[in-house]
């Protein structure tokens, strides 16, 4: 039969959602803390229940899920400029309101092309010297312990690579601010309670946005006439084809966004990077082995494509856990998918994360096997959006290449100071959202090699 033919339409007024299975959970919560609780457990329960395309509900608002690898080839990808980003993440609007992923089509197009000037080579280059820099620092100051929680350190450390690299600060009295800041943020976009009401995770999260943008606009001035090599110096002399720069207000908005875009995510990547070497010694024995064959204390930018397995490793990392593992798009217009036909003004939500198990791309998806990226496996090749922890399409990680390049120098120094070991029996439980962290901070063994 017929695609078209199968098509389920929407009713023309109420029930708009009527025709798609799934439920909407309780009044107002909706299906909220059932989601909260474990992300995934929810959608595979669903999508069991219901199929590929389903409905629920969560933060006061209906949204359709679409399964699978070819759903998230068909919203990022857009072809037919209908699924729109700043509503689809309207939980960040309170926090975000004007960042490069909450623009749309022509406006985001515009910013993001200033924007990329800060992610050419050459400045990519300078901020190679500065992450290698802050990570020599810290590699000298951990101490080795049975008990190392390796997410707060690492936060602190990516946090600082952070300031120095976007920002051009060194990190002093400002860090415990500025870092309680961003927490604040971040937490406020999964606030259920949606209002910036006094004590509530949202009011601090808008207070933390008003502080952060009042710091970084008094650094402007400074920032312009100089001629740092910081990202922060970048985004003020950056500028369109047509010769326009960049406004205050659009710096300090793009700045505050790309540190939280930039901070959880790495750390986050980091702490899956690090739980995966210490749990399976031989990869890394094989990644130091890999690392030590290189002969530099601090690692090359031209030196960055050599380093075959740490980039496999840290591949299945970010298939097994990544760090944004559901993508919300607004769809502007009605769409037909999966013989459903969703109807205008609809929230939907594809998902790398559940791609990223699926068992008709992945063989023995659970098991965490980072050959299957070795050429001869190659099993993210079998389809084109089957690997997207940085996502597709138009909104496309920006930093991706940033990220790439701050965990393998990362892993380059580290394994050339530290072995790392997992306590006995231990299994690491994670919260999955906003953003993937370890519940106990991820306790290892640390020990200097
Ligand atoms: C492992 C680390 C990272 C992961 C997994 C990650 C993941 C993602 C994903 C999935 C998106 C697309 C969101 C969507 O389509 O709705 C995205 C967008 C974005 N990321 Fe990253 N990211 C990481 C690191 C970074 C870093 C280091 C930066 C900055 C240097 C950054 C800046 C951004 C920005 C600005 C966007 C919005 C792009 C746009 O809308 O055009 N990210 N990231």
């Amino acid at each position: 039969m017929a695609l078209s033919e199968t098509i389920k339409t929407a009713p023309a007024s109420t029930g708009r959602l009527d025709h798609i299975p799934g439920h909407m959970g309780l009044p107002i919560f909706g299906n909220t803390f059932e989601f909260l609780k474990d992300p995934f457990a929810f959608h595979h329960r669903r999508r069991q229940e219901h199929g590929s395309v389903y409905k629920f509900g969560v933060f006061g608002g209906q949204t359709v899920a679409l399964y699978g690898a070819d759903a998230l080839e068909y919203v990022l990808m857009d072809r037919d400029k209908i699924f729109g980003s700043r509503n689809g993440w309207r939980l960040l609007e309170k926090l975000f309101p004007n960042g490069l992923m909450l623009r749309d089509f022509e406006d985001h197009r515009s910013h993001r092309r200033i924007m990329q000037a800060a992610f050419k080579p050459k400045p990519m280059q300078d901020y190679m010297l500065r992450l290698n820099e802050g990570i020599a620092h810290s590699m000298q100051a951990w101490s080795p312990a049975t008990r190392f929680e390796f997410y707060p350190a690492i936060k602190d450390l990516t946090l600082e690579l952070g300031a120095s690299v976007f920002l051009g600060l060194e990190m002093g009295d400002e860090a415990a601010k500025l870092n309680q800041a961003f927490i604040d943020e971040v937490a406020a976009s999964v606030a259920v309670i949606r209002r910036p009401w006094p004590g509530t995770a949202m009011g601090r999260g808008v207070k933390a946005r008003a502080f952060l943008l009042a710091y970084f606009r008094d650094l402007i001035p400074e920032r312009r006439a100089g001629d740092g090599d910081d990202m922060f110096s970048q985004f003020c002399k950056a500028k369109s084809e047509d010769g326009a720069f960049f406004s205050d207000d659009e710096i300090v908005d793009h700045l505050n966004f790309l540190l939280m875009a930039a901070h959880d995510t790495t750390t986050s990547a980091l702490t899956t990077m690090v739980w995966a070497l210490a749990a399976y010694p031989d990869w890394q024995n094989a990644v130091r082995e890999e690392v030590l064959s290189l002969g530099s204390e601090q690692l090359d930018y031209g030196d960055l494509d050599k380093l075959v397995l740490t980039e496999r490793v840290f591949k299945e990392a970010l298939r097994f856990r990544p760090p944004v593992p559901f993508l919300p798009r607004f769809a502007n217009e009605a769409f037909e998918f999966g013989g459903y036909e969703i109807p205008a003004d609809t929230s939907v939500s594809v998902s790398p994360g559940m791609v990223h198990m699926a068992e008709e791309i992945w063989t023995q998806p659970t098991l965490f096997d980072p050959d299957r990226f070795s050429d001869n496996r190659a099993e993210d090749r079998r389809h084109r959006f089957a690997w997207t922890p940085f996502g597709g399409g138009a909104h496309k990680c920006i930093g991706m290449h940033f990220a790439i390049m701050q965990v393998r120098a990362f892993v380059h120094q580290f394994l050339q100071h530290y072995r790392v070991a997992l306590p006995d029996g231990y299994q690491p439980r994670w919260l999955s959202i906003p953003i993937p962290k370890p519940r106990d901070g991820l306790p290892i063994i640390l020990s200097r090699l």
